[in-house]
């Protein structure tokens, strides 16, 4: 989807302080995602300038707002969220040599590979920029973070080494590319924002399994959604031979009648449209399917358990409708 933020319809106060906190969250990454030189402005605006959720920022708002709500290093530390993330989405077209992002083409098809793979580097250098000024706390987090989404990244692009579980093997990598970056927008908006240590803790873990669900929700979605509605080309995964839940568990099940199924998925399907078609159908007609996503909704409900602590107050209760509406659109 390339529209902006769903900010959850729970309160009309904490629904206006996220859209004011937004639109300042907007103003900053303009400000930041500027350079001297016209093409690397042209080529780092991109995809900001394209769209998409605003789901990291707009995390990061809302657990400030267990704390004492939104300040200039909250701001900040969203912005740098969304910074970091652009810059992993120039960085995973090109690894998933996708060619649209946010409904516009992809940079790497717009400007070629290395200046893509050099723009997120630009993009991750500038966020580490805006950390910095936070103290060196939240320098260390930002490192570890995005140490932990290029070993996910890296072990997404890699076959499950043998002896592993694959259905692990794959949920230990989106708690590292995906999983990790919300769980760090949820815990700087907590610890910018005052809340003490525990609920920091409460909120990061929430975050991590928000990020797993929203990336099977993802992952669901490649394989279930028609084109033009997410901005991006569904079928990617598949095309890519990317293994996502749905493969994982359909392969683990083991029925004769998936022969063909299976077999289709075993032919490189990069430039063959016509198996590439034959399989994408095939997997959404199979029961596997239905079993990823009420897989899904177990994580969404793991998360939403981890918000106890927070009691029934108005942030917890957008926090609990924000979850839903993560795997809504592919359960
Ligand atoms: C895309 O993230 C990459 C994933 C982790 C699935 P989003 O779905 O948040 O992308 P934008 O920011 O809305 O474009
Ligand atoms: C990408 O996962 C996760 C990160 C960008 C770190 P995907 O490859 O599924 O993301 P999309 O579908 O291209 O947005
Ligand atoms: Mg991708
Ligand atoms: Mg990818
Ligand atoms: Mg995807």
């Amino acid at each position: 989807m390339s529209g902006g933020a769903r900010i959850p319809e729970t309160d009309p106060e904490l629904e206006k302080a996220l859209g004011d906190g937004l639109a300042q969250v907007d103003s900053f990454l303009r400000q930041r995602v500027d350079y001297d030189d016209p093409f690397i402005a042209e080529a780092g605006g991109h995809l900001l300038g394209a769209g998409g959720k605003r789901f990291r920022p707009l995390l990061c708002l809302m657990a400030a707002q267990a704390g004492k709500g939104t300040n200039a290093d909250v701001i900040a530390a969203a912005s740098a969220v969304e910074l970091t993330h652009l810059a992993s989405l120039y960085h995973d077209d090109v690894m998933d040599e996708a060619d649209l992002r946010r409904g516009v083409v992809s940079a790497n098809v717009a400007y070629g590979n290395s200046t893509a793979i050099l723009v997120g580097d630009l993009l991750f250098g500038t966020a580490s920029a805006v950390m910095a000024e936070l103290g060196p706390e939240a320098v260390r987090i930002q490192a570890e973070t995005f140490m932990r989404l290029c070993a996910g990244q890296i072990r997404d692009d890699r076959p499950c080494p043998p002896g592993v579980d694959p259905v692990e093997y794959y949920l230990g990598v989106l708690r590292d590319k995906t999983g990790v970056l919300i769980a760090t927008a949820a815990r700087y908006g907590a610890m910018f924002s005052g809340c003490d240590a525990a609920t920091v803790e409460t909120l990061r873990e929430y975050g991590e399994l928000l990020g797993v669900a929203f990336q099977l929700a993802d992952d669901l979605l490649d394989i279930a959604s028609v084109s033009g509605v997410s901005g991006k080309t569904p079928g990617t995964d598949l095309r890519e031979g990317v293994e996502t839940l749905p493969i994982l568990m359909l392969r683990s099940a083991a029925d004769p009648a998936d022969a063909e199924l299976l077999e289709l998925l075993d032919r490189d399907l990069r430039h063959d449209d016509e198996s590439h078609a034959r399989a994408l159908a095939g997997l959404r007609a199979h029961p596997a399917l239905q079993q990823a996503r009420e897989y899904t909704l177990g994580v969404a409900r793991q998360a939403q358990a981890r918000l106890e602590p927070l009691g029934d107050t108005a942030v917890a209760r957008a926090l609990h409708a924000m979850t839903m509406g993560v795997v809504d659109r592919a359960v």
